[in-house]
């Protein structure tokens, strides 16, 4: 996703900046072109070797030796985005005033590319009115913010300053300059296995971790959509989600029922229990009253109920999780459900479904070819189907704002 864009990565002098060796890799391995920047404080931090060799370029640190007459022009100039990691209050401050003190900062003033800063520092720091007034100035002009995590700071500390995951910078980057395709939809997706109360203390559950729904929703919010997450599970919520926690296949049904109506995309990929007690015991079953009979009843299939009702306009994705008969069994549940899409596992093969981070699947849609996707992580495998999810809806000129009325 990330092919070919140049980044400009400016590191400033905390803690933090330890992890901005990490966020650099991930960029260089989603094909990121990343270009990085040191200011002085950050060479107490790291070494200029370090980043240089991840980096698709030598560290730059100063205006003054550098083979191009003015670098921060250049850098500035050629940039797809400039990201700092970590931001320090110092950095934050300089930019909200335009001084221009480095190579960084001069940088910063000089792009017209669009900016992300993630500021890291201790708590007291963080809550300064200066600093925040620093920010709401940056984000006035069209700055984006990766706000600080809560968690174990520098010297032993706790608070909020911690600098965001990763996993959230690289989202953001991701987000910022990945394609737009999905601008001003809905997309609501399911994820995690669902869980039936036997007692007070008991359920029926299944094995889906969830990692493959809350992939779709970080794609989907990448490519700019409105994203709601119904989940049975707590996962870190992709930023921008709005997130629905269920528990049972009653409670995702009446979460679905009312949020599908108005939604461009559904994406089930949660693991719904086909089967629940018909009722659950009230406290906990004693187990000197000998092995309890739990009677089971089959639950709703929620997806047949949606694609029985589906709106001119929405495009609805189901999961089939086989173990034999894949593409028989996923094009019938296809039909059956009146889906546009079905995306098929074959849960026994090695890395593949429930609780891995990677994913092989048959991607067949309604009157289309298939598409097979080998192993890959479950972000890609999100991608593959979103994109087809995107031609389906470009063939229709889809929108449900325009044809549910
Ligand atoms: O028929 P099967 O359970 O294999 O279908 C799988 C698809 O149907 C998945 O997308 C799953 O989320 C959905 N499903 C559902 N309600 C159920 C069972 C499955 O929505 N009770």
């Amino acid at each position: 996703m990330l092919s070919g864009r140049r980044i400009v990565l400016g590191v400033t002098g905390g803690i933090a900046a330890y992890k901005a060796v990490e966020v650099c890799r991930r960029l260089v391995d989603a094909g990121a072109h990343v270009v990085p920047v040191m200011t002085k404080g950050a060479e107490h931090f790291i070494g200029r070797t370090t980043l240089s060799a991840l980096a698709s370029e030598p560290v730059q640190t100063s205006l003054w030796d550098e083979a191009s007459p003015i670098p921060h022009t250049k850098l500035g100039q050629g940039a797809d985005l400039v990201l700092v990691v970590p931001a320090t209050a110092r950095l934050l401050g300089a930019y909200a005033a335009g001084l221009s003190t480095d190579l960084l900062t001069n940088t910063l003033l000089a792009t017209r590319a669009p900016v992300i800063v993630c500021p890291a520092m201790h708590t007291e720091m963080w809550e300064h009115p200066a600093v925040q007034d620093n920010l709401a100035t940056l984000r006035r002009r069209g700055v984006h913010v990766v706000e600080p995590d809560e968690g174990r700071l520098a010297g032993g500390d706790a608070g909020k300053g911690r600098l965001a995951t990763p996993e959230r910078i690289v989202a953001e980057v991701e987000r910022v300059l990945g394609p737009r395709d999905m601008q001003g939809l809905h997309v609501v997706v399911s994820a995690g296995g669902t869980r039936e109360p036997i007692d007070a203390v008991r359920v029926v559950a299944n094995r889906s971790s969830g990692k493959q729904g809350y992939a779709f929703a970080a794609e989907a919010l990448g490519r700019g959509a409105r994203v709601t997450l119904v989940s049975t599970v707590e996962l870190p919520v992709p930023s921008g989600a709005a997130i629905r926690p269920v528990e049972t296949a009653a409670q995702m049904q009446a979460a679905l029922d009312e949020l599908a109506p108005t939604a461009d995309v559904v994406v089930m990929s949660a693991a719904v229990a086909d089967f629940r007690p018909v009722a659950a015991a009230t406290g906990k079953i004693k187990k000197d009253a000998g092995v309890p009979e739990i009677v089971l009843e089959p639950t709703p299939d929620i997806l047949a109920g949606l694609g029985a009702v589906k709106p001119a306009g929405q495009t609805l994705v189901g999961f089939a999780a086989e173990t034999s008969d894949l593409i028989a069994n996923a094009e019938s549940k296809l039909r059956r459900k009146n889906l546009d899409l079905i995306v098929a596992n074959d849960v026994s093969a090695p890395g593949v479904g429930f609780q891995h981070d990677t994913n092989a699947v048959t991607i067949l849609r309604a009157g289309g070819e298939a598409v097979i996707v080998s192993l890959t992580d479950k972000r890609a495998i999100a991608r593959a189907v979103l994109d087809i999810v995107c031609e389906i809806r470009a063939g229709q000129g889809s929108s449900v704002t325009d044809t549910a009325v």
